[in-house]
């Protein structure tokens, strides 16, 4: 034996390699019958097949230019990371965006920019603003709730996002104010970390089902008594990248902690189909926004994606003569992510933003119901330039859902599909999201969303007003063709938004229903200080 390895020793490196090689190539040709190349081409084949797969990085890193990537290009990557990390964010030597390419949006600047008057709550938080609107107001809901503010996580479930992305995202919303969508998979304890909740559901209806998996109220009713961070209830119709697609989460992806959060059944297979049970038509849906609104109190609104608009005509000519529906729509664009979806889906179906969110509002126009709804626009709006045109068009908040992720880390690899993500934030891999630090991310996503609203605060002040809920739609223009150069886009999308009613930021301050109450609280007490001090320098003037 001793001797067979002294040989076996003996032998130069090289030949263990080509060994090795030979091995490949008999099994390219011989054993393997998947892949042609390989067969046809054995051990070079295996490059072709290596270099296809880090072609993506190679690309990011390496080829494409600064606007050139998608979904969100290095500019708008490097954006949101230095905002997050509270760095350097600007650029210099002036803009390298071709500024007449078609579909290029300007924002009309006043000639004299809006000033703070000196006691102005912005003269203490630059970032401060909240929703102009309040969900609920408008159909007597118990507990109506205005967000603290109009930039929000966008619906991404715990299952599709690891536990420590939730996490730090939730004490994020948490610091500035804002609100946390728990997308599909129910409510998790990574929700509860002190951030206002607004909890989504699907067909699945997870969180909120019965052992059928049809929508439970007695379990709807509990979880908001249980939980008072729910400060609202959305329900998914469809989102922009696979509207009407239904799913299944695979028994083996099934944790006991995902069956507990989700109310599924350990290790067996279950379906979201691509409708809803509870139920099947416009009358339908109206009861259960009414039900479930009852039954908790809370504001209740619907997600979708646009498409045809003869359901939603249906469901504004309901709303008028029944005065009831839904106290919010989130509109998500064509272009929206999602944790996974088939190409065809995310590249034809359904409308893009700007022009799914024009046709809804003008119908919503036509029957005077603007002012009943909170507008939620979504689909790569979390850049203060693109929420001003979104305002413009008449929303009333933003939400972001890659932004977000980003802010904590997420590089784009586009792998969400895989559970492979290697900044350990869209995969259930232990080890890839113990790579997080969770209080850390959390600060670096109140920062984005903190100097994302800074600047959408300074755009707004630019174009001569207080809060962006008082932009027109004659604010904004866009490039369109050679023949009209640019026009207002009130001319392109052929509607003008309604006023929102707006008494000033110190009245949104002063609401009641506010949220964000740890982030608001800090903002009144120093207002309140300084509102002290100036008295006291009034009543006992220096004597000098
Ligand atoms: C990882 C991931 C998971 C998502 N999960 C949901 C979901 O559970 N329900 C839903 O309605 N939308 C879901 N979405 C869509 C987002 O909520 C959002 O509407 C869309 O990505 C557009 O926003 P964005 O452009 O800021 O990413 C998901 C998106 C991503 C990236």
């Amino acid at each position: 034996m001793e001797s067979v390895l002294n040989i076996l020793w003996g032998f130069p490196w090289w030949t263990w390699v080509l060994f090795f090689l030979v091995l490949v190539a008999i099994r390219d040709i011989f054993v393997q019958r998947a892949h042609t190349i390989s067969h046809n081409f054995p051990v070079v084949g295996h490059l072709r097949y290596w270099l296809e797969s880090i072609g993506p990085e190679m690309r990011q890193y390496f080829v494409a230019n600064n606007r050139e990537e998608l979904p969100f290009n290095r500019i708008e990557r490097g954006w949101i990371y230095a905002s997050a990390k509270r760095e350097n964010n600007y650029e210099g030597f002036g803009t390298d965006r071709d500024i007449y390419a078609h579909q290029h949006i300007f924002i009309k600047n006043q000639m004299l920019a809006y000033k703070n008057p000196t006691d102005h709550p912005n003269n203490i938080d630059p970032s401060f603003i909240p929703c102009a609107k309040v969900m609920g107001a408008y159909n007597n809901r118990r507990k109506p709730y205005r967000p603290a503010s109009i930039i929000n996580v966008s619906a991404m479930s715990f299952g599709s996002l690891s536990a420590a992305a939730v996490e730090a995202m939730n004490r994020g919303v948490m610091k500035s104010g804002a609100f946390h969508n728990t997308g599909e998979g129910g409510l998790s304890s990574y929700h509860k970390q002190g951030g206002d909740v607004v909890f989504h559901f699907g067909t699945g209806y997870f969180g909120v089902r019965d052992k059928e998996g049809n929508f439970s109220m007695e379990k709807m009713r509990q979880l908001v008594a249980d939980n008072p961070c729910i400060k609202a209830i959305e329900i998914k119709l469809s989102q922009g990248a696979k509207p009407g697609k239904g799913g299944v989460l695979p028994g083996a992806k099934i944790t006991p902690e995902i069956a507990e959060i989700r109310g599924v059944e350990l290790g067996i297979d279950v379906l979201s189909p691509a409708t809803h049970s509870a139920f099947s038509n416009i009358p339908e849906l109206i009861k259960f926004i009414e039900d479930i609104a009852e039954n908790t109190g809370l504001p209740v609104g619907i997600k979708g994606a646009i498409g045809k608009l003869d359901q939603w005509e249906e469901l504004a000519l309901i709303m008028v003569k029944t005065g009831k529906g839904p106290d919010f729509i989130t509109i998500d664009g064509g272009e929206g992510g999602t944790g996974a979806a088939p190409p065809s889906f995310a590249d034809h179906v359904s409308l893009p933003w700007t022009y799914g969110f024009s046709s809804l509002y003008k119908l919503f126009d036509k029957y005077n119901l603007t002012e009943r709804v909170v507008f939620i626009g979504s689909a790569k709006l979390g850049f203060p330039a693109k929420a001003a045109m979104a305002f413009a068009m008449g929303v009333d908040c933003i939400n972001v859902a890659r932004e977000a992720m980003m802010s904590i880390g997420c590089i784009q690899a586009q792998v969400c599909h895989t559970n492979r993500c290697p900044a350990g934030i869209a995969t259930q891999s232990k080890w890839l999201q113990r790579g997080i630090d969770v209080p850390l991310k959390s600060d670096r996503l109140a920062q984005y969303f903190k100097t994302f609203r800074k600047e959408l605060i300074e755009i707004t002040h630019a174009a001569g007003y207080e809060h962006p809920c008082q932009f027109t739609m004659d604010d904004a223009q866009v490039n369109v063709d050679d023949n009209d150069l640019n026009r207002a886009l009130s001319a392109t999308y052929v509607y003008n938004k309604n006023a929102v009613p707006f008494k000033g930021m110190q009245h949104l301050l002063d609401c009641p229903y506010l949220g964000g109450k740890a982030y608001v609280a800090d903002i009144q007490k120093e207002q309140n200080t300084s509102k002290e001090v100036l008295n006291k320098t009034v009543l006992e003037p220096q004597k000098f």
